[in-house]
């Protein structure tokens, strides 16, 4: 084909090219793509037959690290051809030109700082086997991840109609029906997609990445509960009867429900120090990576608790007479109160009611891993309707919310969604009151559906968008 010889002829053209070396580092980079800081630069380099699963997971896992502040790009198949390569058509030639091409894309890719994700059949050995040199040479992770479906899963889901047209003799060369796929020998990573579910597979893949510390641990963890397990529960609770107590306010328990319940996972209980540092000054938890959280989750207590608890292994929280949780290894230090309320409203001001309250509590924090010894309770009417992030997600899988990614419901998400969860629990049919559709009912008098808002609430607002027209 004198197409083919043209390209080849192409590729011998460039001579008397040396490669000039950037001033930016990898290092330097990786400081400044994304959020998280660190070099990730890598390629995953999906293989398989047409219809195994590479798009679909390719996909999935962009938009799982995206969403994860951790920069990644997919080049899929089906998009290069309609671009970059859409001057190669599906010889032996040109499926090689195209993955030589392909690879030398995800190169500059993973050098810019991304986790590149390829999605390509690419069925020949001797092509991938170069892609893995490309990368090689330039000193970037690889990982050659094969999608496993059987041709007879591949042929049934047929998502692109493809197999019917080559078995009916209307595409030639058509991978697994006249044109060879080569298995990989050694893959990183087999995924049999026939046999698990998609979600299933990313988080395969999310695990090697782990290991080989592209992605860092903890936005692999989801959502943490600190409920003691059923099966340590009687061990724990006649635990929590030997130990020294503190005992806790209203609002201390509440802190305790959010971190139970898993709100603020990553924590693994009341912030230690170091925690509470990070959050003041950086708005973050950052060991691991950034983790967005802003508000300072600490107990309080007094010089003299501290005192009599300093040393301890393990004490436990008691409210109002009972030990709701055990506070392991816990870890006293100053409570830094004009410090902490300075960073966080931008005022020391001692008539704020939030400043007040911090400033009359105790001068000393105490962190440690929680141990909670079981759901925390208001009995108040609505515990019914207080359904932990793991519940929710559950629920939203039976109600079929169609909420896209409920597995990785994070925690601004979940917090979003509670509330909507709960009105919809309380009304058959959800009505959406925005701001300014509530603004415009005060303004005018109307009330809102039962339930809303108190009605001394709602009564307040309505005299504060009162007065405001009178003013005017
Ligand atoms: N575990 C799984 N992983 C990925 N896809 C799965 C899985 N289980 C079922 N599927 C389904 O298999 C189909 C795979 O189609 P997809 O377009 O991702 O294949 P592909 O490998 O990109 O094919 P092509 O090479 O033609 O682009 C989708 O319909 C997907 O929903
Ligand atoms: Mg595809």
């Amino acid at each position: 084909m004198s197409g083919v010889k043209k390209l080849r002829t192409d590729l011998n053209r460039s001579t008397n090219v040396v490669y000039q070396a950037h001033h930016v580092s990898r290092t330097k980079r990786g400081q400044i793509v994304g959020t998280r800081g660190g070099f990730r630069g890598c390629t995953i380099w999906l293989t398989g037959l047409s219809g195994a699963g590479k798009t679909t997971i390719s996909f999935a896992l962009e938009e799982f690290l995206v969403s994860h502040a951790i920069p990644c790009y997919s080049l899929d198949g089906d998009n290069i051809r309609q671009g970059l390569n859409k001057n190669l058509g599906f010889s032996a030639v040109d499926r090689e030109e195209n993955i030589r091409r392909i690879a030398e894309v995800a190169r500059l890719f993973a050098d810019a700082g991304l986790v590149c994700v390829t999605s390509f059949i690419s069925p020949f050995s001797k092509d991938r086997e170069e892609a893995r040199k490309i990368h090689a040479s330039a000193g970037l992770p690889f990982f050659e991840v094969f999608i496993h479906a059987s041709l007879e899963v591949c042929e049934s889901r047929d998502v692109k109609g493809l197999y019917k047209k080559a078995r009916a003799g209307e595409i030639k060369g058509f991978t697994g029906i006249d044109s060879d796929y080569e298995r990989p020998d050694a893959p990183d990573l087999v995924l049999k997609t026939g046999e698990l579910s998609e979600n299933e597979c990313l988080h395969q893949v999310l695990e090697l990445l782990r290991e080989q510390n592209i992605v860092p641990s903890e936005i692999m963890e989801g959502v943490n509960e600190l409920f003691v397990t059923e099966n340590k529960l009687n061990l724990a609770v006649a635990d929590a009867k030997t130990l020294p107590t503190i005992s806790i306010t209203k609002l201390d328990l509440q802190w305790v429900q959010v971190l139970s319940e898993g709100w603020a996972s990553p924590l693994k209980g009341f912030m230690r120090e170091r925690e509470f540092l990070q959050v003041l000054h950086f708005g973050n938890l950052l060991d691991g990576g950034a983790i967005n959280m802003s508000v300072p989750i600490v107990l309080p207590v007094s010089g003299e608790v501290k005192q009599k608890l300093d040393g301890c292994a393990a004490v436990a929280l008691e409210f109002q007479g009972s030990r709701v949780a055990i506070l392991r290894n816990p870890e006293f230090y100053q409570h830094r109160k004009e410090e902490r309320c300075a960073r966080q409203w931008g005022t020391t001001c001692p008539q704020h009611p939030y400043i007040k309250m911090v400033m009359e509590g105790g001068n000393w924090l105490v962190g440690g891993d929680l141990e909670v010894l079981e759901r925390i309770k208001w009995n108040d009417g609505l515990d019914q309707y207080r359904l932990t992030p793991q519940e929710l997600k559950q629920k939203f899988k039976d109600i079929k919310a169609g909420l896209k990614n409920s597995e990785f419901l994070n925690r601004k998400t979940t917090v979003t969604i509670r509330r909507h969860t709960m009105a919809s629990n309380v009304h058959a049919e959800f009505e959406f009151i925005s701001g300014t559709k509530m603004r415009n009912m005060a303004r005018s008098g109307e009330n809102p559906p039962d339930g809303f808002m108190a009605p001394k609430a709602w009564k307040v607002l309505v005299e504060y968008y009162t007065s405001l027209q009178k003013d005017k």
